[in-house]
């Protein structure tokens, strides 16, 4: 939430800064802003709306200096105006920053400083955060040899509660800049004479490869040849400098519409990457490098937990059905917003699993923290590497699709339901689950890229389905057992990006009130897949027709449902039950994907929505 960019080198920083944001956008699209050194003074331009705003500004009259930040924000504090959009500049004209993350005890601070003298021109938590860094700056002289730019800050932040990674430049101090972290992700780009900080890698990959992952609590200083980092107490950190391995064209849409678009396509090689070398030399079971526990740690766990938000959270919930159905394990399923608040008894030999695509969800980190204090093991899977959530987790899967841009989940989601499916498969061959059986479920997660393939190819049907059904208002997406977190999955889907109301219920429970919804103007969406429920399927659908909601049924071939029954049919392939839920996600990512299109929503971008949810 919010990306955040910072250069200091020898290239002019602005048209950097620009592509930086442009990256950065995902991570919110409220307003955006750039503020750059030159001749000693600040030049900020901020607008509201997207990027492509800030640049026609910035056109207007070119910025010249080599030493900059820029911000695109998601709104916590105060409206969507060019006042509130960063980068912040103290009422002294001397301190400029830009913040994610939300700073709790701002109201306190900002009366010690209306009392002070200071001045606020925004609503923002993050003004009184830059003023309380310039109040520091201008209280203190040079701090026992520290520079006193990074010792205001390093001041600043001992007074304040809250979550931030936030970049600073001083006026004074040309070719400088402080930056610093604390529950909001921050990476630094090590380039040649030149330095970044960037919320997150894909504003970093045009200029190097190499980065710093920096930790909660670290501040850096920087400059074009140079950077220190410290924590709160001043020690000295040497930097683990790792490579990114992927390039800017995975960050890039090519020849698609959107993101959205080239993600759900991306999917047969997402699954093949996630899977790539992680099957056992007898072909019956999976291996997880990074897991940290023996095989004998593994086999004495009772339960599993699992703690996530939003679409992971839907993933977790498909894999507590494999692990209960092959592993024979209890599974519980949180929401990780509640899970950190709620307290609840756990069992003493309980797994943690975090499930988190960005790795910086701040619920999903602090369930994970809640667990490791009671003294949990937490492993987490995540798809990207140096992430808080991988960081911090005692072991973990990664799940290796590339960055995923579209704000709305999709390769991210089947590879989290294909690493499911391989930890149910690796805790059921450590238990009960023969070699035979294990053998036919690695064949069948091996299958599931091409299953993906052939269901891709359905696009045309589904796309016309979509342009027949884009003027309802209303729409459910019903199926049972591992189905049924697809048809919540589904309905997700639909509201973020086409802001339809949509909901997902488990189909038999239509009867017990939401049935009361349906009539011509309610789709469904069934899941009819082939398996010995089908026939309750079918009667649920019955009770549909007969009030005269039109049915949209995703079939498995060979299913053939009763004449006249549904108004669409959409086959996909039948297969193994723990890929299933793999292959039935496909139809409901390109039903959502182009009822938007259809709509004439911005399927990337969708509303109030911003990827990497980093407040709480
Ligand atoms: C929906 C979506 C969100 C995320 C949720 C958790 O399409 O993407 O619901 O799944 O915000 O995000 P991560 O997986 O990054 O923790």
């Amino acid at each position: 939430m919010c990306g955040i960019v910072g250069y200091v080198g020898k290239q002019k920083a602005a048209p950097f800064i620009l592509e930086g944001l442009r990256r950065l956008e995902y991570r919110g699209y409220d307003s955006t802003g750039v503020a750059i050194l030159q001749h000693g003074a600040f030049r900020i331009v901020k607008k509201i709306g997207r990027v492509a705003n800030l640049e026609t500004e910035v056109a207007k009259s070119p910025l010249t200096g080599t030493h900059g930040i820029g911000h695109t924000r998601w709104a916590t504090h105060g409206g969507v105006t060019d006042a509130n959009a960063h980068p912040h500049l103290s009422s002294d004209g001397k301190i400029v920053l830009i913040h994610n993350g939300v700073i709790e005890n701002y109201s306190a601070i900002k009366k010690f400083l209306l009392g002070r003298g200071y001045t606020f021109a925004s609503e923002t938590d993050t003004e009184v955060l830059c003023n309380l860094i310039a109040y520091h700056y201008a209280k203190q002289a040079d701090d026992a040899g520290e520079n006193r730019c990074l010792a205001a800050v390093r001041k600043a932040l001992l007074h304040t509660q809250g979550t931030y990674g936030i970049v600073v430049m001083c006026a004074d101090l040309p070719g400088e800049m402080v930056a610093a972290r604390l529950g909001s992700p921050l990476i630094l780009g090590v380039g040649d004479g030149e330095n970044i900080v960037a919320s997150d890698v894909s504003a970093i990959v045009t200029r190097t490869q190499s980065v710093v992952y920096l930790k909660d609590g670290e501040i850096v200083h920087l400059t074009p040849r140079e950077f220190r980092i410290t924590t709160a107490d001043r020690a000295t950190v040497s930097p683990l400098v790792d490579q990114v391995t992927w390039s800017v064209a995975d960050a890039e849409m090519g020849t698609y519409a959107h993101f959205m678009e080239k993600e759900i396509f991306e999917q047969p090689l997402a699954l093949e990457n996630a899977m790539r070398g992680r099957f056992s030399a007898d072909g019956s079971t999976a291996n997880f490098g990074g897991l940290n526990l023996s095989a004998s740690e593994f086999r004495g766990i009772e339960r599993v937990q699992f703690c996530a938000c939003g679409t992971a959270l839907h993933a977790c919930m498909v894999t507590e059905h494999m692990i209960e159905r092959f592993a024979r394990v209890p599974v519980e399923c949180d929401y990780a917003s509640e899970f950190r608040y709620r307290n609840s008894p756990l069992h003493r030999n309980t797994l943690f699993f975090v499930m988190s695509q960005s790795g910086e969800t701040i619920d999903t980190l602090a369930a994970l923290r809640e667990a490791q204090r009671k003294g949990y093991k937490v492993l987490a899977v995540s798809n990207v590497v140096g992430s808080t959530i991988a960081r911090e987790a005692d072991g973990g899967i990664y799940q290796h699709v590339g960055p995923e841009v579209g704000v709305a989940s999709t390769k991210a989601f089947t590879s989290q339901l294909l690493i499911g499916a391989m930890l149910a498969l690796y805790l059921g061959r450590l238990r009960d689950l023969s070699f035979g059986d294990g053998v036919e479920f690695v064949r069948a997660l091996k299958a599931a890229p091409d299953l993906v393939r052939q269901a891709l190819a359905q696009a045309p049907q589904i796309k016309a389905i979509a342009q027949r059904y884009a003027h309802h208002t209303d729409m459910l997406f019903l199926g049972r057992l591992a189905l049924f977190p697809i048809a919540l999955e589904g309905a997700l889907k639909l509201k973020e990006i086409s802001y339809l109301h949509a909901e997902g219920y488990p189909a038999a429970e239509m009867k017990h009130g939401p049935i009361a919804l349906i009539s011509e103007a309610c789709p469904s969406v069934f899941f009819a897949p082939q398996g010995e429920i089908l026939n309750k399927i079918v009667s649920s659908m019955q009770e549909i027709k007969a009030r005269k909601g039109p049915i949209i049924a995703i079939v498995t071939e060979g299913v053939e449902l009763p004449a006249g029954l549904a108004d669409e049919v959409i086959v996909i392939p039948d297969c193994h039950e723990a890929v299933l839920p793999i292959v039935a996600s496909i139809p409901v990512q390109l039903l959502s994907y182009y009822i938007a299109v259809e709509r004439g929503c911005d399927v990337d971008k969708p509303r109030n929505l911003a990827k990497s949810v980093t407040v709480e």
